[in-house]
């Protein structure tokens, strides 16, 4: 990974974080993408201690508003001419319903809208530097759910993990479309479930609702650094270099469900995501 550049979100906590890391440890030069000052500084500043002259520099953005996701986007294509790695990770559940101010459900603005907008808007970066690789952490609470076109936005019967588990069925179908789109272009891109791992994951959240996961992580979860190594993998491993469109578990090709493999659903979600970024179809 000497030399190659890596986009990660979601990397001042957790398994975006870890996969930071590693992957400054291997020699990459990594953009972080965090949301807090104070968090995102003492993330740099971690990474440099366990990595002496790793190359590294942030980037702020609240990745639930359309406008900062597309802020970001131009400041990194306005430093990058060649991106290696984008590694879509930044995302979270939430126990009550919230729109943000483009009219999204929270849930789907951040673990869905922020990975459509980032890969499209970072395309030629990533096509310039090819072969290059797309990673979207997605998950296995895809599990059991479907996409409801007449309520993508959740307004009806909300419920946090359903809305959760439609997020990331969301990123799956969105990993098939994109790798669709991009082939020939020696851009991969790939999704995967880490595992249920301990990290922040469920603490922006309060009352039983983050009691229950907090007793769960403490007794039933993986270790951050566990949960990191499928990123890790997919972001760097020869040995996928040519797969695309694929969904990963534990560094090995897993099968998500029927509606996960929907091409018909992956090509409405594209057609419905880009009308509402308003980015070309
Ligand atoms: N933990 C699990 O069991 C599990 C299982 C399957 C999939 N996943 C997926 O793994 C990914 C990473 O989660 P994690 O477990 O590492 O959780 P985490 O420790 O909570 O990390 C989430 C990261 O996303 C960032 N983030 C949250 N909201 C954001 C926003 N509005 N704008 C920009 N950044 C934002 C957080 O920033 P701050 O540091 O500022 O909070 C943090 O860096 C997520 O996509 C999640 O769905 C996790």
């Amino acid at each position: 990974m000497k030399g190659k550049v890596c986009i990660i979100t979601g990397a001042t906590s957790g398994i975006g974080f870890v996969a930071a890391e590693r992957l400054a440890a291997m020699g990459a030069r990594l953009v972080l993408v965090g949301r807090d000052k104070a968090r995102g500084e003492a993330a740099l500043a971690q990474i440099r201690r366990q990595v002496p002259g790793a190359e590294l520099r942030i980037h702020y953005a609240d990745l639930s508003r359309l406008a900062e996701m597309n802020h970001l986007a131009a400041e990194i294509a306005a430093l990058e001419p060649r991106i290696d790695v984008l590694i879509n990770n930044a995302g979270a559940v939430f126990n009550e319903r919230r729109v943000t101010e483009d009219g999204f459900e929270r849930t789907f603005a951040l673990n869905h809208m922020a990975y459509f907008v980032l890969s499209n808007r970072l395309k030629e970066r990533l096509i310039a530097a090819a072969p290059a690789r797309i990673v979207n952490v997605a998950s296995d609470a895809h599990r059991g759910q479907t996409l409801d076109f007449g309520d993508l936005q959740s307004a009806h019967g909300y419920r946090g993990f359903t809305v959760y588990g439609r997020s990331k069925l969301a990123n799956i179908l969105f990993t098939r479309e994109l790798a669709r789109r991009l082939a020939g272009t020696g851009v991969s891109a790939n999704c995967l479930h880490p595992g249920f791992v301990a990290t922040r994951f469920g603490e922006n959240n309060s009352g039983l609702f983050r009691l229950g996961l907090g007793f769960a992580k403490r007794f039933f979860a993986l270790s951050p650094e566990k949960g990191a190594q499928t990123i890790v993998y997919l972001a760097s491993a020869p040995e996928v270099a040519q797969r695309t469109g694929g969904y990963f578990a534990q560094s090995r090709p897993a099968t998500p469900t029927a509606a996960a493999q929907d091409d018909g659903a992956s090509r409405r979600l594209w057609e419905e995501s880009a009308r509402l970024a308003n980015l070309p179809g």
